[in-house]
């Protein structure tokens, strides 16, 4: 599945109101988000993530952040608190140039744009802590298990990644099933949004099976997961992944 539809959704409600494309919360439509109280939530959230991995005895270097499907920064600004350097990738140029405008971190915070299903435009082993939250759910197969792949690999040994990704059913190999997953995910569930006048996202997942392999397979530990959000974000986990030092 291509990842262009998702990017021109993304690029237009990037421009239009991109503070309610992050957090859409009905009330806050029409750029009604006050930017401070935005932002707060972001640093909740990561105060959360430091919580959860001094409680999985996961030990994070403060050196090198990436903060995979950005936005417009919200994760990223408060990541910059605990790193000395924080990336924010985004498919969506106009989510950059946002989160560019709100940085308030100077250099220490960069934003780049990123349009392709892999990551090498971030090289080799290079962050010491990867995180990602309500974006992979955005990307639909088999894109976002390669992301997944590829936090993996730009990942320094000792480094942790933490990911939130909704769980579901193993999807089979075959034409039909393929067909019908697409069909349901990229297609109804869109149009359905765009009837009830709702940013018409699309919504995938990984199924957390798939995901413990990839993990392995990728040289790194799963420490743990937690289930993330509420009943309406369904069977949805935060992985919490360690990259093998060598010995
Ligand atoms: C709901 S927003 C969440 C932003 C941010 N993670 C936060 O929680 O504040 C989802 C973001 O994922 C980005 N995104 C979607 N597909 C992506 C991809 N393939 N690569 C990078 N970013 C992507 C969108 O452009 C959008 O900015």
């Amino acid at each position: 599945m291509s990842l262009d539809q998702s990017r021109r959704t993304f690029e237009k409600w990037g421009s239009e109101d991109p503070l309610y494309a992050v957090l859409t919360c009905d009330s806050m439509r029409g750029n009604r988000w006050d930017v401070a109280e935005f932002f707060a939530t972001g640093e909740r959230e990561i105060a959360e993530v430091f919580d959860q991995l001094r409680e999985f005895r996961i030990d994070v270097t403060p050196g090198n952040a990436l903060d995979f499907g950005c936005g417009v920064g919200r994760l990223s600004q408060a990541l910059a608190a605990r790193f000395e350097r924080v990336t924010g990738v985004d498919i969506a140029e106009s989510m950059v140039a946002k989160a560019r405008e709100l940085n308030q971190h100077g250099d220490r915070v960069d934003y780049v744009t990123n349009t392709v299903d892999n990551l090498r435009l971030l090289g080799d082993r290079r962050f010491d802590f990867i995180y990602s939250s309500i974006a992979l759910q955005h990307v639909p197969p088999p894109a976002n298990l390669r992301y997944v792949e590829e936090f993996l690999r730009i990942l320094r040994p000792g480094g942790v990644a933490v990911f939130q990704v909704p769980n579901g059913r193993v999807i089979g190999d075959g034409a039909v099933s393929q067909f019908l997953y697409r069909l349901r995910r990229q297609y109804l569930r869109r149009a359905w949004k765009l009837i009830r006048g709702k940013q018409p996202y699309e919504m995938h997942y990984i199924p957390r099976v798939v995901i413990e392999q990839t993990i392995a397979k990728g040289g790194a530990t799963l420490v743990g997961a937690t289930p993330f959000g509420n009943r309406k974000t369904g069977d949805n986990y935060r992985y919490f992944a360690v990259r093998a030092t060598p010995r």
